[in-house]
C-alpha cells in the first residue's frame, strides 16, 4: 500500500475524536469528564470501558485493552496502522496525500507492496475496460446483464473485463512503469515454455478477490465462450499476498452485514454471493469452490459464531463437504445447512425469486447440521448393521468435536433418537473422541507455548539460541559476559519503576510548561518538562537502563521541531476560536447593555476570559502533544508502551503518599520532576552501595582477604553516601527521604 503523506498523517490524527470514533462500535454513556460502556474486546455485563475526549484515548478497566483512536482501530477492526488511518481518513472526509515516490523509492517499496500496487492498477484497467471499451461493453457487460447483474453489484464487486489479446494488458502494465517480475508473480502474467508472455485473465471476465481489509489479493476470470481451451475459471496464483486458504470471497463487502445479523451465509461461487447481494442478503461469502479451510473458519469467526452451508442439491458435494463442516463445529461455531430445491444454486435461486421470497425460504430451511447429517448418511444404508454402525460412528465423531458440552448432550439425545442407539453407549464414544481430541489439542498448545516462551526469552535477553550452552559455561565464571548480562538485566529491573515515572512525566506532559523556579524580582521562570528532563539527566550523566525507555525518551524530545511547526498553524485555529467567542460576547453586550460604563466594564471582563479561553487552549495543546503523537505512532513499541504509560492508574510511590493532598498532577510538576530524577539517582546510588558491600563480603569470605581492596570499597561507599545526603538537601525539604523502600 502506499505510504501517507506525513502531514495528511497529522491531519488525520488531529481530526479523529476518540468519542466519536468509538462510539460507532460501542455505546458511550457520559460520566463525569469521561464517557463509559461495555468493552468491546471482552465479555462483560457493568461497562468498565472508558473513554476520555481530552486525552484522546480510551481503556478498559478490566482487561487492559485499548488506546488512540488509531489503536482502537487496528484492535477492533483488525486493520494495520495504515489501514486504520485510512478508515479514519474517511471517516472525517480527509484526502489522502499519498507520499510521491521516487525511481529509487519505489524499487525500495517491499515486495507485498509491489504486488499490490501491480492488483490495484490490473483492477483498474479491468474495470475500465468493462464499461468504456467497445470490446468490454459487447462482450463482458453484455454477459453480465445477460446473467441479471445490475450496476450497482458491478461496482460494490469491482466487475472487470481482459481485452482478448495476447499482451494488451501487459503492453499496457509495462508502458505505465510497473515491473515485468511482479505481474509474472501476482499471475497477471504468464510465461510460456518458449519465454514468451502473455496476459492469463485475456478474454475472461473479471471477479477480484479482496482482503478482509478491502485490498486487491487475486483475481478470478471466467471463460465466455465454451469452445474456449483451459478451464471455466482462471483463478491468480498464490504470491505473498496470496493465501486461497485464507481468504473467503466476498467478506469485504459482507463483514458488516455479517455482525449486524450475527450469521454469515457461506456459498461456493462468486456469482452466488455476487446474486444474493442483488437480491438484498448481504451476509455471504464463498470458499471459491474448494474446500473450506480451519483458516477460512477463523476468518468468519472473527465476526460471527453463526455459520448456514447454502449446499446446491447434487448429494457428491455434500458428502464432499461434509469433513468442513467439523471443522466449523470444532470451532465451536454454530452450524445449519440449507439445501436448495433440486436444480437450483444460490444464483439461480435468487435471481428466480423475489427478495422476500429468498429471506423467507432462507429462514424457513435451515436445518441443524448434525440432523443434516444424519440424514445424509443414513441414506440408502437401510438396516445393514454394519453401515448403520460406520453412520454412527461419523455421527458421533461430528459431536465429539464440539467444544460446549451443553450441545453435545443436547445431541446425543438427538442422535439416540434418530438412530436407535443407546443413549448412554453413544456418550461413552463420545468421551473416548473427545479425550483424544483433547490430548492432542494439549500436545500441540504445549509444544507452540514452549516455542512461544522460548522467542520471548530470546527476544528480551537478546540471547541467541546456538551460544546459549556455550555461555551457561562462561557462567560459572564471575564477569563473564553471561553473568555481567543477567547482572545488567536485573538492576535494570529494580531501576524500572523509577525509569518508568521518569518517561512518564515526558510522554505525559513533553511539551507543556512548568514552573521551573522564580528569578530574583520573584517572577516565575517557565521550563518545558522535556527540556527539564533532558537537560537534568545529562547534567547527572543518566540514562536510561531499559532501552526501550531511552528509545522512546530520545524520540520525545527529537518532537521538538514538528511541536514548534504545528504549534504554530494550531495558533491560528486558537486565535480564530477567541475570536468567535468575543464576537459572540461583544453581540450579547451591545443588546443587553444599557449604559456606557456597563458596556466597558463588561468588555473588560469578555476579554480577560477570551484570553483565558485562549491561553489555556494553547496550554493544552502543548502539554497533550506528545502523549497524542506517540499513543498513535507508527512504531509499535512507541504506541504500545507509551498508551501504557499513559492510562495505567498510576501507582503513587511510597514518597508521594506521604503528601496526603493529591492535586492535579499538572500543577505540582515543579516538585515531581526533580524527585522523579532524584529517586532514580537515589536508587542507583542504592544498588551501587550494595554491590560494593556484596564485594566486600566476598572478599572477606576469602582465606586470604586482601584489606587494601577492602578499605578501597569502603571509601567509596562513604563517599556514596555523602552524595546522597548532598542529592537530599539539594531537594530541599520538600523531599521526604524514604526510610524503607520495598
Ligand atoms: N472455481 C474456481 N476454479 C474453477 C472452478 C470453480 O475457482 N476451475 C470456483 C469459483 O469461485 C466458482 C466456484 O468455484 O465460482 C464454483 O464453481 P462452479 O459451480 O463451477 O461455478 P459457478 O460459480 O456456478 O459459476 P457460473 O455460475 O458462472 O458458471
Ligand atoms: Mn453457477
Amino acid at each position: 500500500m502506499p505510504r501517507i503523506d506525513s502531514e495528511t498523517v497529522a491531519k488525520i490524527l488531529d481530526a479523529a475524536d476518540i468519542v466519536e470514533v468509538v462510539s460507532d462500535f460501542v455505546h458511550l454513556q457520559r460520566r463525569g469528564a469521561n464517557y463509559i460502556g461495555l468493552c468491546p474486546f471482552h465479555n462483560e455485563r457493568t461497562p468498565s470501558f472508558s473513554v476520555s475526549k481530552s486525552k484522546g484515548i480510551c481503556k478498559c478497566f478490566s482487561c487492559g485493552k485499548g488506546g488512540s483512536a488509531v489503536n482502537f482501530i487496528m484492535m477492533h477492526e483488525q486493520m494495520s496502522y495504515n489501514e486504520a488511518l485510512r478508515y479514519l481518513a474517511k471517516k472525517y472526509n480527509i484526502e489522502i496525500v499519498e507520499k510521491e515516490l521516487t525511481q529509487e523509492e519505489r524499487e525500495q517499496e517491499t515486495e507485498r507492496e509491489s504486488l499490490l500496487a501491480v492488483n490495484e492498477y490490473a483492477l483498474q484497467h479491468f474495470k475500465h475496460n468493462l464499461t468504456e471499451t467497445t470490446e468490454g461493453r459487447n462482450i463482458g457487460l453484455a454477459y453480465f446483464r445477460q446473467r441479471g447483474i445490475n450496476d450497482e453489484m458491478i461496482e460494490r464487486f469491482n466487475l472487470g473485463y481482459a481485452i482478448d489479446k495476447r499482451d494488451e494488458m501487459l503492453s499496457d502494465a509495462i508502458s505505465k512503469g510497473y515491473k515485468e517480475k511482479y505481474l509474472l508473480k501476482t499471475g497477471l502474467v504468464g510465461k510460456t515454455e518458449k519465454g514468451d508472455y502473455y496476459d492469463r485473465f485475456r478474454g475472461r471476465v473479471i471477479y477480484p478477490v479482496s482482503s478482509i481489509s478491502g485490498k486487491i489479493v487475486a483475481f478470478g476470470g471466467r471463460v465466455l465462450r465454451s469452445d474456449k481451451a483451459g478451464g471455466k475459471y482462471v483463478n491468480s496464483p498464490e504470491s505473498e499476498i496470496y493465501r486461497k486458504s485464507y481468504e473467503l470471497y466476498g467478506l469485504y463487502q459482507a463483514k458488516s452485514a455479517i455482525v449486524k445479523h450475527n450469521k454469515c451465509i457461506l456459498v461456493e461461487g462468486y456469482m452466488d454471493v455476487i446474486s444474493m447481494h442483488q437480491s438484498g442478503i448481504e451476509n455471504v461469502v464463498a470458499s471459491s469452490g474448494t474446500s473450506l479451510t480451519e483458516g477460512q473458519i477463523r476468518l468468519i469467526h472473527r465476526f460471527t459464531e453463526n455459520i448456514t452451508v447454502i449446499y446446491d442439491a447434487d448429494p457428491a458435494g455434500i458428502k464432499a463437504s461434509l469433513r468442513g463442516i467439523d471443522m466449523i463445529l470444532a470451532e465451536g461455531m454454530n452450524v445449519k445447512v440449507l439445501q436448495l430445491p433440486a436444480g437450483d444454486d444460490p444464483d439461480s435461486f435468487s435471481q428466480s425469486h423475489s427478495s422476500t421470497e429468498v429471506e423467507e425460504y432462507l429462514e424457513s430451511h435451515e436445518i441443524d447440521f448434525i440432523k443434516f447429517k444424519i440424514n445424509i448418511l443414513l441414506d440408502g444404508v437401510g438396516n445393514d448393521p454394519i453401515k448403520r454402525a460406520n453412520v454412527v460412528a461419523a455421527i458421533v465423531r461430528s459431536i465429539a468435536v464440539i467444544p460446549a458440552e451443553i450441545s453435545r448432550v443436547a445431541y446425543i439425545k438427538e442422535c439416540s433418537f434418530t438412530l436407535g442407539f443407546d443413549e448412554k453407549i453413544l456418550a461413552n464414544e463420545v468421551a473416548k473422541i473427545r479425550s483424544q481430541i483433547l490430548e492432542q489439542e494439549y500436545k500441540r498448545k504445549k509444544s507452540e507455548e514452549a516455542r512461544h516462551i522460548k522467542d520471548e526469552q530470546a527476544k528480551e535477553e537478546n540471547l541467541q539460541d546456538e551460544t546459549a550452552s556455550q555461555e551457561l559455561i562462561d557462567a560459572v565464571t564471575p564477569g563473564s559476559a553471561l553473568v555481567n548480562e543477567i547482572l545488567k538485566k536485573d538492576r535494570s529491573q529494580q531501576l524500572k519503576s523509577f525509569e518508568k515515572s521518569i518517561l512518564r512525566y515526558a510522554i505525559k506532559y513533553g511539551m507543556g510548561d512548568f514552573k521551573y523556579s522564580t528569578d530574583k524580582d520573584g517572577n516565575a521562570v517557565f521550563c518545558k518538562v522535556i527540556d527539564f528532563l533532558q537537560v537534568t539527566m545529562q547534567q547527572e550523566n543518566l540514562r536510561f537502563s531499559n532501552l526501550k525507555y531511552q528509545k522512546i525518551f530520545d524520540e520525545v524530545v527529537l518532537m521538538h521541531e514538528a511541536w514548534s511547526k504545528d504549534r504554530q498553524k494550531f495558533e491560528i485555529q486558537a486565535l480564530n476560536r477567541r475570536n468567535e467567542m468575543w464576537v459572540d460576547g461583544e453581540t450579547q453586550i451591545r443588546n443587553e447593555a444599557q449604559t456606557l460604563d456597563e458596556i466597558t466594564r463588561r468588555e473588560n471582563e469578555l476579554k480577560a476570559k477570551c484570553d483565558e479561553y485562549y491561553i489555556k487552549l494553547m496550554q493544552d495543546y502543548d502539554f497533550n502533544y506528545v502523549e497524542r503523537r506517540l499513543t498513535s505512532s507508527q512504531d509499535d513499541d512507541l504506541r504500545n508502551i507509551s498508551t501504557e504509560l499513559v492510562t495505567e492508574k498510576y501507582q503513587l510511590s511510597k514518597i508521594h503518599t506521604k503528601y496526603a493532598r493529591v492535586p492535579e498532577e499538572r500543577d505540582m510538576l515543579s516538585e515531581l520532576l526533580p524527585r522523579a530524577i532524584y529517586e532514580l539517582e537515589n536508587e542507583i546510588l542504592e544498588l551501587d552501595i550494595k554491590d560494593l558491600n556484596d564485594k566486600i563480603k566476598a572478599e572477606c569470605a576469602n582465606s586470604t582477604p586482601d584489606f587494601g581492596i577492602v578499605e578501597e570499597y569502603i571509601s567509596q561507599i562513604k563517599n556514596m553516601q555523602t552524595l546522597k545526603m548532598q542529592f537530599a538537601r539539594h531537594m530541599g525539604d520538600r523531599v521526604v527521604t524514604p526510610t524503607s523502600r520495598r
